[in-house]
């Protein structure tokens, strides 16, 4: 994205400073087909067929658009058991970026978080953060850990105006780590780009004073940087004192404070895998007897050497604000075009995509019905697009079984990074508008299968009474015989 005015128009429309030169043919079925293909799916978005979607945005991890340079540096990876080449080159882009020479692989961001937890992580400890991720806060706990959340309570309110909603609550991380006893305190880990509570960015201010906490009381203080392009936009555009930084210098004031760092490559750099690096040996030593038992050779760490050569130049495109700015201004446009409808929809903006607020959207829905999946289920329903569902289902029951009310039951429509067009992002818009005027015949679900660990990714559940036929038939009602 460019500082490009229209001449002929009121409103500013974000203009992508990348042509799209390969491209994949999409399919959007008939509304009685999609009602069909989500019931097959248990209602569970992740179990529908890509053959039969529309737009994907149930994620932008792993989908985003390569450039002409990663396309092209894959052809030269230098495949090797050891010692390849291509490590070497990741390395360099990881020194470029971030200024940490010390740097392990893993085969994606999880993986990377199994490692941290595998090495840090003991029955009765705990890590505290601003807020947890799905599958980070599951290594921690299989582990015997506890995980504490200290978002500061701005983030979990759905719509205001506070440029930062990822911010700690620094107040109440004093405290907790006085209260607990720092040698108890495994880690604080701080998630750039919140992702759960809608992908809001963290202040630098915010970041330097809890990684001044850590130090104070010698914790360790971990970056998690899958987000962190979007949380750089948000520095450079929200931020006065980032304003006038380069992005790089921004990663590297980071790079200098955290004691570790690890992200999805899949998010940041484009491409697949992930890294942890320190600039402090002590730390990368510490985990490295993990990577070759879980992941492989401590030069591929389970990655495939093509992915890890579009990583080396993504992980460079990650420093350039044309390319990183594309999808927050994207996000930003469907954010405000929703609004403009009077959809309820998290604001500000953050990175990652739009989320929908869905106890204001299904208020009648309880939770255990599970209002963010039902609208996730309807919206596929609507519009052959498939978000991903960030409520009660994403969450984990509790040990005695009770179920454990999301904070936020948000609907996401993930951005994937140079993938889509401004006229499929009205599309989207314009279909979750509908939704929204047709939200009295959005139903619960209930449970048919409901897996104990990760419910989210393969349960499967059913609408309650017929409500989905109802949606299907006021759609063609209303839509005649338009798709
Ligand atoms: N940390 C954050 C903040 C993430 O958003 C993710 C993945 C991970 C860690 C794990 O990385 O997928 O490479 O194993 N988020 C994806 C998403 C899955 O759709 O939001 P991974």
């Amino acid at each position: 994205m460019s500082n490009v005015r229209f001449y002929q128009r009121e409103e500013q429309v974000p203009l992508e400073m990348h042509k799209v030169r390969v491209v994949q043919k999409l399919f959007l079925l008939p509304v009685e087909e999609r009602l069909k293909k989500i019931q097959e799916a248990g209602n569970n978005t992740f179990l529908l067929q890509n053959k039969d979607i529309y737009m994907d945005m149930i994620t932008d991890s792993g989908v985003n658009g390569m450039s002409d340079r990663q396309v092209a540096a894959m052809s030269v990876a230098d495949d090797s058991y050891a010692g390849s080449e291509t490590f070497n080159r990741v390395k360099a882009a990881v020194y470029e970026v971030f200024g940490t020479e010390n740097v392990l692989p893993a085969h994606q961001g999880r993986a990377a978080e199994n490692i941290l937890a595998e090495a840090y992580v003991k029955p009765g400890m705990y890590t505290l953060m601003n807020f947890h991720f799905t599958t980070t806060k599951a290594h921690i706990t299989r582990l015997g850990g506890e995980v504490i959340e200290l978002v500061d309570k701005k983030g979990l309110i759905p719509q205001t105006d506070d440029p930062f909603k990822g911010d700690f609550d620094l107040r109440l991380l004093r405290k907790t780590i006085k209260e607990l006893g720092p040698e108890k305190v495994a880690f604080v880990r701080v998630e750039a780009g919140t992702n759960l509570i809608g992908g809001q960015p963290v202040s630098l201010e915010n970041m330097l004073a809890v990684t001044d906490i850590c130090h104070e009381f010698g914790i360790r203080s971990v970056l998690d940087a899958s987000l962190l392009q979007d949380n750089v936009y948000f520095m450079k555009t929200r931020e006065p004192r980032c304003k006038y930084m380069t992005t790089k210098e921004i990663y590297h004031i980071l790079a200098d404070r955290f004691d570790i760092i690890y992200f999805s490559a899949r998010k940041l750099g484009f491409s697949r895998g992930g890294i942890i690096t320190a600039h402090d040996k002590r730390f990368t030593d510490e985990m490295m007897e993990f990577v070759p038992l879980y992941e492989g050779f401590l030069t591929y760490g389970g990655m495939e050497v093509r992915s890890m050569e579009a990583m080396a130049v993504g992980l460079l495109e990650s420093l350039d604000m044309e390319y990183i700015s594309q999808g927050p201004e994207f996000i930003a446009y469907l954010v405000d075009e929703l609004d403009k409808y009077g959809v309820p929809v998290i604001k500000p903006a953050g990175g990652l995509g739009a989320h929908l607020n869905c106890s204001e959207i299904v208020p009648d829905i309880p939770h255990n019905q599970y209002p963010a999946a039902a609208v996730g289920a309807a919206l596929y329903i609507a519009s052959g697009i498939r978000g991903m569902e960030r409520g009660t289902v994403s969450e984990q029951r509790e040990p005695d079984g009770t179920e454990r009310y999301a904070e936020l039951e948000l609907q996401r429509l993930a951005m994937p990074r140079r993938v889509f067009t401004l006229s499929q992002v009205k599309y989207c818009a314009d279909r979750v508008k509908w939704l929204y005027d047709n939200r009295s015949l959005i139903g619960g679900l209930e449970w048919v299968e409901e897996p104990k660990v990760l419910r989210f990714f393969f349960g499967r559940m059913k609408e309650i009474g017929y409500w989905q036929e109802d949606l299907a038939k006021k759609f063609r009602e209303d839509f005649g015989d338009s798709l």
